[in-house]
């Protein structure tokens, strides 16, 4: 093949050397392979755009340098300066351009979000929850910890940091300045709650910061989601929590919150999903996040991923045979709601059909996806450890320990991403999938 290679031993200094050297490249090469660096980076932008003529090679190859300092890191220079421009390239040029480094891997840009726990605490017993410890962890990351998580994140590119994790978020009292911190460094915030902790004065602050709240309710009616989270008066308070961040956004002038509701699609309420997204617009919520109900666990068997479902839960929790008629008219219906409130409802039209294929068949074959945890998410439990996603029980070990950067594009990670590849359970979590494989 014919291949071209710019600036291998780094970029030249004198005025005008490195774009006589661009224009220089012999333009039916096969692949150009472009060695980046901060001093390059603005021509190459420039070299994308011409690119799409036709007068250039077929393919780009963007190389980073980067060396494997261990098996768990991996150093990639300049990675902080360049990944703005990075990210915007790979958004949009084509499959065309590939980004890869100089110890023969491809490189991975950071995760979208780093999603940090900083509590497993709640109070509440959801009936499909596994995740909530009942009282405080004394193994919890300090806040100076997930303060220096953030810098972390903030440092590496990512512009946001999701703090919902395991349990209840707004029961850590240092939630609202964590959030605060998170927004003086650039990052927009999410956090999903049970909305239990939203008070006016809660709701005010939260009206002062750059975040996105989503409140977990799971009916519209106030009986169905309280049968299902197991607690009396959870629906009222999960619905004053929704009224007091609606009142609080509209009298804070340019408030940046967004409020939400998030629900899990199960038996006992999967007939009043079209109802309860009408009445989460009527509140006056910003969106609506729907997810089907997950009861699969996963456990590793030397190099494979085992996948188990929970049995019991399934007995009670999943939609049953004979209510299935009944639950294709309910996506019908969601079908129709979609079209009326567009954008309002969170998942796309393609995303609501899978879920309708998921509760048929929840397999990976029948479904055809692939998970890409690997990829666009990467979180910190409240212990401080390093989970390539909280389904599995796999750690990459401490994250004040490890440098979290240089961990993303190490050979054990690119061991863990190929895990991911072949991972049989079916999550289904917002964004981990898309089609193929
Ligand atoms: C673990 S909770 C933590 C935040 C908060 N306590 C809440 O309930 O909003 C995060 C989200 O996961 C959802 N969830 C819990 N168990 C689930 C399951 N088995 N399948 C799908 N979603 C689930 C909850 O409803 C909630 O929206
Ligand atoms: S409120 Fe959230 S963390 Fe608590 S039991 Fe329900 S889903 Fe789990
Ligand atoms: S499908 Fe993805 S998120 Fe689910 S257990 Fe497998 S690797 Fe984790």
């Amino acid at each position: 093949m014919n291949i071209v290679a710019l600036f291998e031993n780094g970029t030249p200094e004198a005025p005008g050397a490195a774009l006589d050297a661009y224009r220089g490249i012999a333009t039916n090469a096969a692949l150009l392979r472009w060695y980046v660096d901060p001093a390059n980076v603005g021509l190459l932008c420039r070299a994308i755009r011409e690119f799409s003529s036709d007068h250039f090679p077929a393919a780009v190859e963007i190389v980073l340098r980067a060396e494997d300092v261990s098996e768990e890191q991996t150093l990639v220079h300049d990675e902080s300066e360049l990944v703005p421009t990075l990210r915007r390239l790979h958004r949009a040029a084509g499959p065309q351009v590939r980004l890869q480094m100089t110890n023969g891997r491809s490189y991975v840009l950071p995760p979208p979000a780093l999603d940090i726990s900083t509590n497993a605490l709640c109070g509440l017993s959801c009936s499909m929850c596994d995740n909530r410890v009942t009282s405080r962890d004394p193994a919890t990351m300090s806040s100076a910890d997930v303060r220096r998580l953030m810098d972390e994140a903030a440092a590496w590119g990512i512009g946001r940091v999701a703090l919902t994790g395991a349990g209840e978020p707004l029961r850590d009292s240092n939630m609202l300045d964590h959030i605060e911190y998170a927004n003086a460094l650039g990052h927009m915030v999410t956090i999903t709650t049970n909305g239990f902790p939203v008070s006016e004065k809660v709701a005010e602050a939260l009206a002062e910061r750059t975040v996105s709240v989503s409140v977990s309710i799971h009916g519209a009616t106030e009986e169905t989601h309280e049968a299902i989270v197991g607690v009396p008066k959870a629906g009222e308070k999960a619905w004053q929590a929704i009224g007091r961040l609606v009142r609080a956004k509209r009298r804070a002038m340019g408030s940046k919150l967004s409020v939400n509701v998030s629900t899990v699609i199960q038996r006992q309420n999967f007939r009043e999903i079209p109802a309860l997204v009408r009445r989460a617009r009527e509140e006056g919520c910003d969106g609506i996040n729907t997810q089907p109900i997950n009861l699969q666990h996963g456990s590793f068997r030397g190099d494979d991923v085992l996948r188990r479902d929970d049995l019991a839960r399934t007995a009670q929790l999943w939609p049953d045979r004979a209510q299935h008629a009944e639950l294709e008219a309910m996506f019908d219906e969601l079908d129709v709601v979609k079209r009326e409130v567009d954008s309002f409802m969170h998942a796309s039209p393609e995303r609501l059909s899978l879920f309708r294929r998921y509760f048929r068949d929840s397999s990976r074959a029948a479904l055809g996806i692939t998970c890409r945890v690997g990829e666009t998410f990467l979180a910190v439990d409240h212990r401080g450890q390093i989970k390539p996603c909280y389904r599995l029980p796999w750690s990459h070990g401490d994250a004040r320990l490890v440098h979290v950067q240089r961990l993303w594009n190490s050979r054990a990670y690119a061991r863990t991403r190929r895990l991911v590849d072949a991972c049989p359970l079916t999550c289904m979590n917002n964004c981990f999938f898309r089609s193929g494989k």
